[in-house]
């Protein structure tokens, strides 16, 4: 059973001039691409009313890329423009190509797994690359495993991708992904994919259940093929101008609201996209296909041209902790 989501309006107000009490607090501008109505948009809201609480903060929230879309958010981070963001960490190859581990066909185990990764030594070292480039990472956000959709044809084996276009969020991992099954890809902003796949630029797309459903790609997707053929998973940033302006009781209230926020986020994540999923399936808008062991291993072989290339660039300490978590 889901518990009850949590609203609380787009933010805004940025620029007006602080009056009374708010003068005197920090003012902390979040920013993210998703509805409130997914694990990221709900942790976010929980992380505003833990860390307001001190009285010392004033947290603005900015979802569905109100303020800003994917590459702005982290121009915008940098810049201090923004003090959080939590991208989708495929985002970030830019900076550390390590990070489209996510995006390794069929590489954890399970969600647990992928858990565990992000908790233990080689997750945190991920987490902490981003230093030198005035990013801190503040904790790991996972949204859960990545489906197939698309608008032409059921999607059953490798073949069955040929000559079809799909958007991804970022990186050669993923282009190379869907070029091992013969299919092209385009880098689009999350807030443009539903106009492209209503306008035909792409056939389809890959995402979690969550976003799937609260993005409304069942009114122009027709099929969907549950897969889990990687991960969707978000890093929740700062940047260190914003970070090393605070004291050390401001920073443990904000790592004490982010880590209340960070448990809550994992609950929503597992609960909202199992409620998605049900939602999808009872909607009766699509067709959905879910991959046979068969199936799965037959895609297993046909991206290993994945892994050929990439391996080295991620980092065969990184692939091989990320495959041996349980
Ligand atoms: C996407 O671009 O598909 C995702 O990164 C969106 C998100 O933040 O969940």
């Amino acid at each position: 059973m889901a518990a009850a989501l949590t609203g609380c309006g787009g933010g805004g107000g940025g620029e007006k001039a602080p009056s009374g009490d708010s003068a005197k607090k920090i003012t902390v501008k979040f920013s993210h691409v998703v509805a409130e109505t997914t694990p990221k948009g709900q942790a976010a809201i929980k992380f505003k009313e833990e860390l307001e609480k001190s009285g010392q903060f004033e947290v603005q929230l900015f979802p569905s890329s109100q303020l800003y879309g994917d590459k702005e958010e982290l121009e915008a981070l940098k810049a201090n423009n923004v003090q959080l963001i939590a991208p989708s960490v495929t985002k970030l190859v830019g900076f550390v190509p390590a990070f489209q581990l996510v995006d390794m066909p069929f590489l954890f185990a399970s969600d647990q797994a992928a858990y565990n990764f992000y908790d233990g030594p080689k997750g945190q070292e991920l987490m902490n690359s981003l230093e030198p480039q005035g990013m801190l990472g503040l904790g790991w956000w996972p949204n859960g495993s990545k489906h197939f959709t698309n608008s032409k044809k059921p999607l059953k084996k490798p073949e069955d991708f040929k000559g079809l276009k799909f958007r991804t969020q970022s990186g050669g991992v993923l282009d190379e992904q869907f070029k091992s099954l013969g299919a092209g890809s385009q880098t689009i902003a999350f807030g443009e994919v539903y106009q492209a796949l209503n306008n035909k630029t792409v056939d389809g797309q890959e995402n979690t259940f969550n976003n799937i459903d609260t993005q409304k790609y069942a009114e122009v997707q027709k099929y969907m093929t549950i897969s889990a053929h990687g991960r969707l998973d978000y890093v929740v940033l700062t940047n260190t101008t914003f970070w090393n302006s605070l004291n050390d009781e401001q920073k443990k209230l904000f790592t004490d609201a982010m880590n209340t926020a960070s448990q809550l986020e994992r609950q929503m994540a597992d609960e909202l996209n199992a409620k998605s999923f049900e939602t999808l399936k009872n909607s009766g808008k699509m067709e959905i296909y879910t991959l046979t062991e068969e199936d799965r291993q037959a895609f297993i072989k046909a991206l290993q041209p994945v892994y050929d290339k990439y391996t080295e660039a991620i980092g065969k300490d990184y692939i091989e902790a990320a495959r041996n978590s349980k």
